[in-house]
């Protein structure tokens, strides 16, 4: 059986940082499941059809064939053929992906993808659900997290870092809301599996959360 490690959090946490490395270490293969929903927002907004419309949504959803590959380990997302993997790190996506990912239909049709990546090969898989509902039997499970107001000052460096303006205040409260969406919508919500380790990293340097996940893995009965 392929070896999997579920990696769950809160938007910003640096879930995806460590995954990565995590990955890149064991050699395995990292899966951001968050870019599929990104993906799929793209779709949606292209296709302008309204986010809070679930029945709109649903009626054309089928109509965006997502597909992952991966080039020198690193994730690639395939909307309709094309290569959206840059396009879907927007703010504006980021939002509409918070809000289209509540859509049972929606989440469906990506755990059937998630399901299929995690068949073939050892996967690091990080998202949302990973540990409650789309992997339940990982053998590793790892609920990552950061304060907010933390998590808020990553963001504001890494824009700080591509020279864009950042106000700590609105990306702080935007991560709130995006928390909430998270936790409270009816169907997969963010939640801790009962058997996921929390690793809490607000106080962590990013190697030492990666150090950390590694010695998770390394003391997890695998099957
Ligand atoms: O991790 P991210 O910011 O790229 O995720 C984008 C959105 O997708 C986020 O608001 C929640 C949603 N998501 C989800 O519902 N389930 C997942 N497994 C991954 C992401």
């Amino acid at each position: 059986m392929p070896k999997q490690i579920a990696i769950d959090g809160p938007a910003g946490a640096g879930k995806s940082t460590v995954a990565r490395a995590v990955a890149e270490k064991l050699g395995f293969i990292y899966v951001d499941t968050g870019a599929m929903y990104r993906a799929m927002a793209l779709f949606l907004s292209q296709q302008g059809v309204d986010p809070e419309d679930r029945k709109a949504i649903e009626a054309v959803c089928d109509r965006a064939e997502i597909t992952i590959s991966h080039v020198d380990g690193e994730q690639q997302v395939f909307l309709n053929g094309e290569n959206v993997s840059k396009k879907i790190r927007t703010e504006e996506i980021s939002r509409l992906a918070a809000i289209t990912s509540a859509v049972p239909k929606v989440r469906q049709k990506m755990r059937a993808l998630q399901h299929q990546l995690a068949e073939r090969q050892d996967v690091v898989m990080d998202g949302r659900d990973i540990g409650t509902c789309i992997l339940p039997e990982a053998p590793c499970k790892i609920y990552l997290t950061a304060g907010t107001a933390e998590r808020a000052r990553r963001r504001c460096e890494e824009y700080a870092a591509k020279g864009i303006p950042a106000d700590f205040s609105a990306i702080e409260q935007e991560i709130i809301e995006r928390d909430e969406r998270d936790k409270n919508r009816e169907i997969s919500p963010l939640r801790q599996a009962e058997d996921a380790v929390y690793l809490d990293t607000s106080d962590m340097t990013i190697e030492q959360a990666v150090e950390s996940v590694l010695a998770i893995a390394g003391s997890c009965a695998w099957k």
